[in-house]
């Protein structure tokens, strides 16, 4: 039996195809040039599209021939920004689905066979309205979402033969537009999401920080100021591609040369930042990257001293200073960090995992109401099987009021979502919820008084932990 599992990163999407058989359960990877595709598409108002590994490779000369370049479409799918191309405008949402199209089509050629279903990968914090548009996206490319997996816990399952034997672990995804953060137990081929936690800087805020930097010390030494906004589109896709070389290049060395053609009107600037000019730039958006740790690990209740590893996965994770950063950490406490081989290819390889093992998911901790005298009303307990659908539960109104508050918490009482539902304030009024957990790991509630039907209202939880058996 093959599945296989997508990993689709705002800069990088990895697709990996696992083979299982009797003897055991070998991978394949699937991508460019030995590398993920690069999450680029290319648009013309007359050519076809061209996506990846050529659209980073011919960048340039694709902008000289009238080519729109669409980056980063991950971060604004499910929103309404529409990319005009000629006369025409594209959604987000069709741009992924062109991408899509052309993942599968590369893989199958490749492959055999055909990529007609597989467990995606989704950021901790992806909200309903981006998930379904994803899951839409992948339907109009062919290729059915067998179920989401959040980045990190998919990249803890590829990753766990090599940490065996360890029971709580840190996972810090920092990719190209998000950072995510997972606390995981595991034990007996369970896997037990304890808390996430996550954070819109990647990559690519520090590409921008450093862009900015440079360009302001250009511009400082030419006389001629010019903000970097004024700058054309095609200087600062220059100065922001330059960063990024930099950028990678401080990952091992302690000094970059950066070299601009045709940058404000120079023919050519020779250019160098030092690893430690780049560090103090840096430093404060490295500060909030660390944050994000301890936030994960106050919420799964548990002190970084509790752990038994942090495993750093994602192409940011290569920058000097998030290493020094964390390996400080890890010294402080006594946990061991490390950087497993392949991370590049992790969380496409925990998502292929997960979707062969057909896994059951459930609800890793109580989700409930936080009642007035403080207690917790579960709607759904800890173990619950997903998808799943509450039966119909009735509070009654205590105070004479307009609106009746619900908080929404987890077993730990942590507010997840709070609803303000609207009512004629009857004593005798009855109010009345229903929810449900769906494919799409998002709790859909709905509130509505029994006096008052077409005042309901209805919310969406998106950041529930569950647990996975993979055994
Ligand atoms: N050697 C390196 N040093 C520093 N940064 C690097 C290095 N290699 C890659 N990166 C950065 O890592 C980011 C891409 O990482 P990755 O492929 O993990 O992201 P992604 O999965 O596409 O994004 P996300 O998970 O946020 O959606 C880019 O911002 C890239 O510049
Ligand atoms: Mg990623």
């Amino acid at each position: 039996m093959v599945s296989y599992g997508i990993d689709f990163g705002t800069t990088n999407t990895a697709v990996i195809e696992c083979l299982f058989t009797e003897h055991g359960m070998s991978t394949t990877k699937y991508g460019e040039s030995d590398q993920p595709f690069p999450s680029l598409v290319a648009l013309h108002a007359e050519k076809p599209p061209i996506f990846g590994m050529e659209v980073k490779k011919r960048r340039g000369q694709l902008k000289t021939d009238g080519y729109t370049i669409i980056s980063s479409f991950k971060t604004i799918l499910g929103g309404n920004e529409l990319i005009p191309v000629g006369d025409k405008e594209y959604s987000p949402l069709e741009i992924t689905a062109m991408f899509l199209k052309y993942i599968k089509s590369s893989v199958e050629l490749k492959s055999g066979s055909r990529l007609e279903d597989a467990v995606i990968a989704i950021p901790v914090d992806y909200k309903p309205q981006q998930r379904n548009a994803l899951r839409e996206a992948a339907r109009l490319a062919g290729i059915t979402v067998r179920s989401f997996v959040s980045e990190p816990s998919a990249a803890y399952i590829y990753c766990q033969k090599q940490i065996a034997g360890t029971s709580n672990a840190a996972v810090f995804d920092w990719g190209g537009g998000t950072l995510d953060v997972s606390i995981i137990s595991s034990e007996h081929g369970v896997i037990h999401e304890l808390a996430v936690a996550g954070k819109r800087l990647g990559g690519n805020d520090i590409d921008k920080m450093l862009a900015r930097h440079l360009h302001a010390r250009v511009m400082q030494e030419s006389g001629v100021p010019k903000s970097f906004e004024d700058m054309s589109d095609s200087e600062r896709d220059q100065i922001m591609d330059r960063s990024e070389d930099a950028k990678k290049r401080l990952s091992l060395e302690d000094f970059a040369p950066v070299r601009l053609m045709r940058y404000g009107g120079k023919a050519m600037i020779r250019h160098s930042i030092s690893l430690d000019e780049f560090q103090k730039l840096t430093s404060e958006r490295i500060e909030d990257a660390v944050k994000v740790l301890y936030q994960a690990a106050q919420k799964a209740n548990i002190s970084l001293g509790q752990l038994d590893i942090i495993l750093m996965v994602g192409g940011s994770c290569e920058m000097q200073l998030i290493v020094k950063r964390l390996e400080e950490i890890g010294e402080k406490y006594h946990v061991p960090v490390s950087r497993p081989e392949n991370i590049q290819w992790a969380v496409a390889g925990g998502a292929a995992i997960l979707s062969g093992k057909n896994p059951s998911y459930k609800l890793q901790d109580d989700f409930g109401v936080l009642l007035s005298d403080n207690s917790v009303y579960p709607i759904f307990e800890a173990g619950q099987s997903v998808p799943c659908t509450s039966p119909e539960l009735s509070f009654g109104v205590v105070e004479d009021t307009t609106n009746a508050v619900f908080i929404l918490v987890d077993g730990k009482k942590n507010e997840l979502e709070r609803m303000v539902v609207p009512i004629k304030g009857f004593t005798a009024e009855g109010l009345r919820l229903n929810a449900s957990i769906g494919a799409d790991l998002i709790a859909h509630v709905n509130i509505r008084s029994n006096y008052a039907e077409r005042m309901g209202i209805e919310t969406s939880v998106n950041q529930l932990n569950f647990s996975y058996c993979v055994e």
